[in-house]
């Protein structure tokens, strides 16, 4: 039932035009994006995880309106996203690093306000209150808003983009590798934050990391991407225990412990994964797959629920499945 999702992706492509490879025309099409389609239910954490380059950014910002010339459907709230007047209201995006986001010339204040602006929102008074909550939900005091970026740490900058985002209270939310720019003993505090306002709001997040041991801890549910197609679907859980693609396996078995204390996560590894040559047809991890079979190089390969629950399922695409 759509009443129960804030975000469908059906059916989703995306094609980059290489520009060198022409001098006329439009250029090489390089395929980024392939047959993309997933939901996140309102309030839920849906992780997005693959190798650097596999097309996880691309999707983010397809969902929050910043890539145009997609085919496929993005359906937001129920409502066709193309169609949605004020998609700022609906979506928010956070970037991986906060200094290029947000306006150095500009104050804490006029960066928290602005969006309000823009929508119209309140008088001047009303606004400034507004800030000033937003400012301690995100665990920083009203001074605040007299400062410039460049007077505030990584993880507070960050903290601003996060507070930035939630100024016209979307219930959806793109962190895109939120925590990856930031020192190892920040990263922590960024994701605990994270989790304190999905609580607070029943915000849902579309929350992207090459990280499997951060999506582990965040999130509910996971898309594995590799190569621009989601090869492997399911609770988070059971990807862990269960992992199926090969390339989850590999994606699972290069993964490191994450460290708990006082039931935080204080620390985190990064798994380096490199991007392999792209097959026009058949499955795309072919090359680097120890059980692919003649079959896997002609046929296109689907999505297909392997799960022995009605209620959870667990996709994955695969000829082996
Ligand atoms: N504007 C663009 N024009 C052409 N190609 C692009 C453009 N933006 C991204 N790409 C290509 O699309 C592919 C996917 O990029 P994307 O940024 O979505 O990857 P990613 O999974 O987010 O990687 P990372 O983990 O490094 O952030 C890459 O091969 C990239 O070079
Ligand atoms: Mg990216």
């Amino acid at each position: 039932m759509w009443d129960d999702l804030v975000l469908e992706v059906k059916n989703l492509c995306k094609i980059y035009y290489n520009q060198n490879s022409s001098i006329l025309g439009k250029g090489e099409p390089k395929e980024i994006l392939r047959d993309i389609s997933f939901n996140i239910k309102k309030g839920e954490i849906f992780g997005l995880v693959g190798e650097s380059g596999c097309g996880k950014s691309t999707l983010g910002r397809s969902i929050v309106g910043l890539n145009k010339d997609t085919e496929g459907q993005i359906i937001i709230n129920g409502e066709e996203q193309k169609h949605i007047k004020n998609l700022s209201e609906k979506v928010q995006i956070i970037f991986q690093d906060p200094s290029s986001s947000l306006n150095p010339s500009k104050k804490i204040g006029w960066i928290l306000e602005e969006p309000l602006k823009i929508h119209k929102i309140g008088n001047k008074q009303q606004r400034i209150v507004k800030v000033n909550e937003i400012l301690e939900i995100i665990g920083l005091d009203s001074s605040y808003r007299d400062r410039y970026p460049k007077e505030l740490s990584g993880g507070q900058r960050q903290r601003i983009s996060i507070g930035s985002a939630l100024m016209l209270r979307p219930n959806l939310i793109v962190a895109d590798e939120p925590v990856s720019a930031l020192d190892v003993s920040i990263q922590a505090q960024i994701l605990n934050l994270l989790q304190d306002l999905h609580e607070k709001f029943n915000l849902a997040y579309l929350f992207i990391s090459h990280n499997l041991d951060v999506i582990y801890y965040m999130c509910d549910r996971v898309a594995v991407m590799y190569a621009g197609e989601i090869v492997e679907l399911a609770k988070v859980e059971e990807i862990y225990n269960n992992p199926l693609h090969p390339y989850t396996k590999a994606l699972v078995g290069s993964s490191t412990p994450f460290i708990y204390q006082n039931d935080f996560l204080v620390n985190k590894i990064n798994s380096e994964n490199t991007v392999t040559d792209v097959l026009e047809e058949g499955c795309k991890y072919l090359k680097k797959c120890p059980y692919h079979k003649s079959i896997c190089k002609t046929n296109t390969v689907g999505m297909k629920n392997v799960s022995s629950s009605s209620e959870e399922k667990h996709l994955v695409r695969c000829k082996m499945f």
